[in-house]
């Protein structure tokens, strides 16, 4: 069964209550129709109760029954103002500044998830990746244990039969732009997990590099095999290992060759990239070359899942992304 369908089921399962904050948005607006009408999510939107039906209206989107929140008239803002004044004036926030802040739909979405009247969100049609982010990271902050936000990426690889038959999970493409050794540990980890609970697989995790087990020494390849140790210390039930050439990881002849013994090389469907550069790039020339779907970037290691949107998405996109954030909610990853 195809993956996105997977997702579905296990969304219809358990529904979720998900935080649209681009309310006014045309395809946010097409997409609450084929949540709701397949039983995917229970739905939010935040926005101007008058401009979100009369948009609708004008596009034909059914959104019957779905709840909306006006930053502007709602009895929660001043609870969320104060709440987020708590959490940020170690930071310099002012109690005046937080009401103005906090009536920001994409705050004011985060403070619906912070504080459990949702269990996830997703945005990202109008506004950039930052933008959502950044309202993630200072309010809802990480999961324990985990140090550090990042993404991942499920590529589907037509006629391939590396990883899981193609499918492949990569990591960090769009969050961390270089994280230190203890970061990229942090997300070699994250990763990990999101294989086995969202894709059922079992993961080999292979930690990239130029360099495969020592060939090449640089201050670059130290950082990953640093991570390397640290992930493999804190996690020794999980099968990560390198550093490793993107060849090693899952061409088995090359791996023979360059990491004989290795558990991972020859056989990796996780792979992380020691930067952001290396992952953004690594995904994309997967996706163009061998048009590869490549579904995200799908967030990890958030305490309760904020999901970015392309501001290229299609309501469909939408649809899967919220989905996926159901999973993530119920699995708690
Ligand atoms: N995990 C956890 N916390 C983090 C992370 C992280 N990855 N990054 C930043 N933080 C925390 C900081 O510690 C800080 O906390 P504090 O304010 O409580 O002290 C807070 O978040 C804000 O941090 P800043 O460094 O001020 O945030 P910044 O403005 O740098 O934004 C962001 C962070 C948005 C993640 C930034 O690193 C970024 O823009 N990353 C790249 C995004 C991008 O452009 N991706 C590529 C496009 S997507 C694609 O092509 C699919």
């Amino acid at each position: 069964m195809e993956f996105l369908q997977k997702i579905w089921q296990m969304a219809q399962q358990d529904k979720k209550r998900i935080v649209l904050p681009e309310g006014e948005e045309e395809r946010t607006l097409l997409a609450c129709e084929t949540i709701v009408k397949n039983g995917l999510a229970e739905l939010v939107l935040v926005g101007n109760i008058g401009k979100i039906k009369s948009k609708a209206k004008e596009i034909g989107a059914n959104i019957e029954g779905i709840a909306i929140e006006d930053p502007e008239n709602s009895e929660r803002t001043s609870l969320f103002a104060q709440e987020f004044y708590e959490l940020r004036k170690s930071k310099g926030m002012t109690m005046e500044k937080a009401e103005k802040i906090v009536r920001d739909p994409l705050y004011y979405g985060t403070m619906l998830v912070k504080l459990g009247y949702v269990d996830g969100m997703v945005s990202g049609a109008v506004h950039t990746t930052g933008d959502l982010l950044r309202p993630g990271l200072q309010i809802v902050k990480t999961a324990p244990g985990v140090s550090v936000v990042s993404s991942f990426f499920i590529m589907v690889v037509p006629d391939c039969k590396y990883g899981e038959e193609g499918m492949l999970v990569f990591s960090d493409c769009a969050v961390n732009p270089n994280p230190n050794a203890e970061q990229l540990a942090s997300i070699a980890i994250a990763t990990a997990e999101t294989a086995k609970n969202l894709c059922g697989i079992d993961p080999k995790v292979a930690m990239l590099s130029f360099s495969t087990m020592g060939s090449a020494d640089h201050e670059l390849v130290e950082k990953v095999r640093k991570a390397t140790e640290i992930a493999k210390e804190r996690r020794p039930d999980l099968l990560i290992d390198g550093e490793m050439q993107l060849d090693a990881a899952i061409v088995k002849k090359v791996a023979d060759q360059k990491a004989p013994g290795s558990k991972v090389a020859g056989n990796a469907n996780v792979l992380i990239f020691p930067d952001l550069q290396a992952g953004n790039i690594g995904y994309k020339l997967v996706q163009r070359f061998a048009k590869a779907e490549a579904i995200g970037p799908i967030c990890q290691g958030f305490a309760r899942p904020i999901n970015d949107l392309s501001r290229g998405c299609s309501a469909e996109d939408i649809v899967n992304v919220v989905a996926v954030t159901a999973v993530q909610a119920q699995k708690n990853i």
